[in-house]
């Protein structure tokens, strides 16, 4: 059995099929009723690597898995039982690399879209991923955010976004209304499915994916393999990540509310210290659910700002903020970046609640942004789930705000110098400052008193003649 397009391949939940009411509503299940199967996407792609990642609840079910390259009968990676597959609900990584016991017969080329074929007892799903482009290489991505509870919208925007074809999707967080529930990871597969299977997805952690506190579901679709949120390493728990990707290098927090954690400011410290060391030209792009500065429900994210990671992004003088978290989109800048709220995959819209002065443009609307990164430019389109345009925007490296549809970009203030006051310093010049008063005191009475002797001696000049005339015609 093959998936195609008109035919969608599920996994269900325990043998809970998805919502009735979620299927029934969205056209993109119309061709059937859903069967159990597995769902097949690319992640952890690097310059010659990647994971091939399969989940559903019915792995169980899967006898073995077979990767190859497509149109090849050359197996790249077997699965058999029992590595992964005794699980009832969970994933399967299929490593796809140089090294190990499937290695592979020739090592994967960077920038290069290579199309596979996982081949299961349930069926044949196919995919294709780009290996990571080299640094300065002109990239083109989508950026999204919030699908959550709203199949509708949510297949609304992803069907626009199927519309421009690009190899990596950054995703601000909000996949689902509950992260431990099973059954709406189910419907974000269904409805993301030919998105996925074609594209590598690096995306943030957001509140809703963390009701149970270690996101557990997030962790295991979405984070590398292997991530454990109670690990003492920052990067190991996975829901904080540096990634290349060409021009863009993406770094990915999970301060949500709280600002992350001391060891993750430290990390992000570090990172952007070897980025702008590694490549001073990137573009450095911070993603997160929660954004310092939004004009929505939420407002500002004043923990994070409390927490010192605003600090820390204007002191690297970061290229630009993607979030999300209220759904709406809007575009500004604020202490010299430039940030957009893109919560409008899909979730229940939000009216501006307060427009704040740091925002330019604010429009409750579905829709997503189609970014390109060429040499010191950062364009992006944002666009409606119906493929209207709501404005296309350029940030040139280091300006700190957008220019959108011809306008100027509104060059932010500069951040206001901090000045230390040094007590008890001796001048530069060595004199005491009290000597100094003191001496341009009595400068300024000597100057006085010269002054006031050269008045009158000026007027006693200018009074002699008089007083001659005045003696030879004395007065009667
Ligand atoms: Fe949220």
């Amino acid at each position: 059995m093959r998936q195609s397009h008109a035919q969608p391949v599920f996994f269900s939940d325990a043998g809970v099929a998805p919502s009735e009411s979620l299927i029934s509503n969205s056209s993109l299940f119309d061709a059937g009723r859903p069967i159990d199967g597995l769902f097949v996407y690319p992640t952890e792609v690097t310059r010659d690597t990647a994971t091939i990642r399969l989940a559903g609840s019915n792995l169980a079910a899967v006898n073995s898995v077979r990767v190859r390259k497509k149109g090849s009968n050359e197996a790249w990676h077997i699965a058999k039982r029992p590595r992964g597959m005794l699980l009832t609900r969970g994933v399967i990584n299929l490593h796809l690399g140089s090294e190990g016991e499937f290695a592979l017969p020739e090592p994967l080329a960077p920038n290069t879209r290579y199309a596979f074929e996982v081949e299961t007892s349930l069926g044949v799903a196919e995919g294709s991923f780009l290996t990571t482009p080299p640094a300065e290489t002109d990239v083109r991505f989508l950026v999204y955010g919030d699908n959550r509870t709203d199949a509708v919208s949510h297949r609304s925007v992803v069907e626009a976004m199927l519309k421009r074809p690009r190899d990596l999707l950054l995703h601000t967080g909000d996949y689902v209304e509950v992260g431990p529930r099973n059954q709406d990871w189910t419907v974000f597969f269904a409805l993301e499915r030919e998105l996925l299977a074609n594209r590598y997805l690096v995306g943030a952690v957001g509140n809703h994916e963390l009701i149970d506190p270690v996101g557990a579901n997030y962790i295991k679709y979405l984070a590398p393999e292997g991530s454990d949120p109670t690990s003492l390493h920052v990067e190991r728990r996975g829901f904080v990540r540096a990634v290349r990707w060409g021009r863009a290098h993406i770094f990915l927090l999970a301060g949500m509310d709280d600002g992350g954690e001391s060891d993750e400011r430290i990390w992000l410290e570090k990172e952007l210290d070897r980025s702008i060391e590694d490549s001073p030209g990137a573009f450095r792009i911070v993603a997160l659910h929660h954004s310092p500065w939004s004009s929505g429900p939420h407002g500002n994210n004043r923990k994070l700002a409390a927490a010192g990671v605003v600090d820390l992004l204007v002191k690297k003088r970061v290229d630009v903020i993607f979030a999300g978290h209220d759904h709406i989109y809007e575009r500004g800048s604020a202490r010299g970046i430039a940030y957009v709220v893109t919560g409008g995959g899909g979730a229940p819209l939000y009216a501006v609640k307060k427009r704040i002065p740091e925002a330019e443009r604010v429009e409750s609307t579905h829709h997503f942004l189609d970014v390109e990164i060429t040499d010191g430019k950062l364009t992006y389109e944002a666009v409606r789930d119906d493929l209207s345009t709501i404005e296309t925007c350029v940030l040139e490296k280091g300006k700190g705000a957008f220019s959108c549809d011809g306008a100027p970009a509104r060059i932010p203030e500069p951040e206001p110098t901090k000045i230390t006051p040094v007590a008890k310093e001796p001048a530069k010049s060595g004199y005491d400052p009290v000597f100094l008063v003191f001496g341009g005191i009595f400068a300024l009475g000597l100057g006085m008193t010269f002054a006031s002797r050269r008045r009158r001696k000026k007027r006693r000049k200018k009074d002699l003649p008089e007083k001659r005339e005045t003696d030879k015609n004395p007065r009667p």
